[in-house]
């Protein structure tokens, strides 16, 4: 696999970065997954500006050439890793640099970020996608800015821990009795035929999946009620699911033990599924 590193284009195993980093030594940085679909990023703008948001909160320095060459630097890895055709994801770091001594301040601005960029293969989980996964709902211990798509994620690291040693498909994070989003994706449930899903704050990462999901419903005539759900009221929504880039739409037909609706996938979270193929399809 060819990896971009730093302006640099080599293999995988030839990346590496100082032990000086701050990613590795702080987890000081934000990253960025985007689909690939036959070539093409998907909705990379709204990726983009993500990021450029991010790093503006956190007052990391990437602008100017680096910045306005990602697109190229993206494409370049697509073909070079033979990514034209069928699903793939980019993976985009963007770290404070390495830095000298070690101190928690912020360095000097001159400091150059760390910037890798990977692009892989990417399979779908076509069974979970059809039959849905029985969720667990795990408290959420994160930090009270969720909304910046930080390199600090141990809270979804235990998360998933905790889903795999259950043999979960999918978690469900409670903040304050409340049901905030997954460790990987939104949640979103239908409750009385309308779409509920935690309010853009703090406490959630606004998804891109999650724009796209609005914006079918909308197409569709399905309301959006952004109003957060809470943790025993989920039990009795007649549908739930999660969205997310690498997730795109995954039914949820269980949460620790309790059957959500009719236990399988509803109408709305079909029709929405639909919705998003048809866009990465033809976008
Ligand atoms: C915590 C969290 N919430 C939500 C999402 C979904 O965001 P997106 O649809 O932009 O992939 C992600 C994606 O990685 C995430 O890590």
């Amino acid at each position: 696999m060819q990896v971009y590193l730093n302006g640099r284009f080599s293999s995988r195993d030839d990346a590496a970065i100082s032990i000086n980093d701050r990613g590795f030594l702080f987890g000081d940085g934000i990253y960025e997954v985007i689909r690939i679909i036959n070539g093409r990023l998907f909705r990379l703008d709204a990726h983009m500006r993500r990021m450029d948001r991010g790093l503006g909160v956190l007052e990391i320095p990437f602008t100017g050439q680096q910045r306005a060459e990602l697109p190229a630097i993206m494409g370049k890895l697509i073909a070079d890793n033979r990514l034209e055709k069928g699903e793939g994801t980019i993976y985009l770091q963007i770290t404070r640099g390495a830095a000298l001594p070690r101190t928690h301040a912020y360095p000097p601005d001159k400091t150059p970020p760390t910037v890798l960029v990977m692009a892989s293969p990417f399979v779908p989980v076509k069974e979970i996608l059809e039959k849905g996964g029985h969720a667990i709902m795990v408290p959420d211990i994160r930090w009270s800015r969720c909304d910046l798509k930080t390199i600090n994620l141990l809270p979804n690291v235990m998360a998933a821990h905790e889903e795999k040693k259950r043999n979960a498909g999918g978690v469900l994070m409670v903040r304050d009795g409340f049901i905030t989003e997954g460790y990987k994706n939104n949640v979103f449930a239908v409750i009385d035929g309308v779409l509920w899903t935690y309010p853009d704050s703090p406490y959630i990462l606004s998804g891109i999946t999650r724009d796209v999901v609005f914006e079918i419903a909308e197409q569709e005539g399905i309301a959006v009620r952004l109003c957060p759900v809470g943790e025993k009221q989920i039990f009795k929504a007649d549908e739930v699911m999660l969205t997310g880039t690498i997730t795109d739409i995954q039914p949820v037909v269980s949460i620790d033990g309790h059957r959500i609706g009719a236990g399988r996938p509803g109408p709305v979270t079909k029709r929405l599924q639909q919705g998003l193929r048809h866009r990465m399809d033809t976008e």
